[in-house]
């Protein structure tokens, strides 16, 4: 794993858009997991920014989203479908064509939760896969005590997620209880992770994360043993790491020719 330390979430995305450029320039067909909740949007921005000035196309990108609540059609404005297009996919020549998101209104969720993961496969699989973290630790929406292996399926989310995202939704009596998210094993298979934390309340589960021990408990934990993981961090989020010295350490001598690739 590879920790980045940044003083900001500014500049701890500017780190993470580098590396989705320099993925975009070697590889203009990649294909990208993307995440939602408020933790990307400045990545989202930054890339939108990159964009506009000619530095990324995304012209012949895929995505696939993490997540998205069940009983939202693509429509509603609470949905991720929503949230994508606001934040990121509006403002940027993505082929509508190329864009994924679980389909939150699919009849026999079990069924689409195959399908999604066929177009996972059918896309050669995801090249660079963002990831944000909740305060308990979830990676995508699978809470703690998800399958380690857990594939693209329906979960329930647990009550502190919910109260953490009652912020988008004006009450927390009006967030939904069921999701369909990528499992940790879809996750795991992305040939590369890139994890942003921003702020002190992902401290805790960062911490856990990164220097604990692999426990479904703390499903990000899993990325220990993915071969190519970056963890983008600012200082808050950076707190409770035990090792942060070193890890700044390493990303300050690092050849110029491996940062941010
Ligand atoms: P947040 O959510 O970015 O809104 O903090 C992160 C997550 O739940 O993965």
């Amino acid at each position: 794993m590879e920790i980045i330390i940044q003083p900001t979430a500014e500049a701890a995305s500017a780190v993470a858009a580098e590396i989705v450029a320099r993925l975009l320039c070697e590889k203009p067909d990649a294909v990208l997991g993307l995440p939602t909740g408020q933790t990307p949007l400045l990545l989202y921005r930054e890339l939108i920014r990159l964009y506009r000035k000619g530095q990324v196309d995304f012209r012949r990108v895929t995505t696939f989203n993490l997540d998205e609540y069940v009983g939202f059609g693509s429509k509603h404005p609470q949905s991720y479908h929503s949230f994508m297009r606001e934040h990121f996919f509006r403002h940027i020549n993505i082929s509508q064509k190329n864009v994924h998101v679980p389909d939150g209104m699919a009849k026999n969720i079990p069924a689409f939760s195959v399908r999604y993961e066929k177009m996972i496969r059918a896309a050669g699989g995801i090249d660079l896969q963002i990831l944000g973290i909740g305060a308990d630790g979830h990676i995508g929406f699978n809470e703690p005590s998800s399958s380690l292996a857990s594939r693209t399926r329906i979960k329930t989310l647990a009550p502190q997620t919910r109260k953490d995202n009652a912020k988008f939704f004006g009450g927390e009596n009006k967030v939904p209880y069921h999701v369909i998210t990528m499992g940790i094993g879809t996750i795991m298979e992305a040939r590369q992770c890139l994890l942003l934390a921003f702020g002190g309340k992902k401290s805790h589960a960062v911490a856990g994360a990164v220097e604990g021990a692999i426990t479904a408990m703390n499903p990000a934990s899993a990325l220990q043993v993915h071969p190519t993981v970056k963890i983008c961090l600012d200082k808050s989020a950076a707190a409770g790491l035990q090792k942060a010295d070193y890890y700044r350490w390493v990303y300050e001598n690092k050849p110029a020719w491996q940062k941010n690739c």
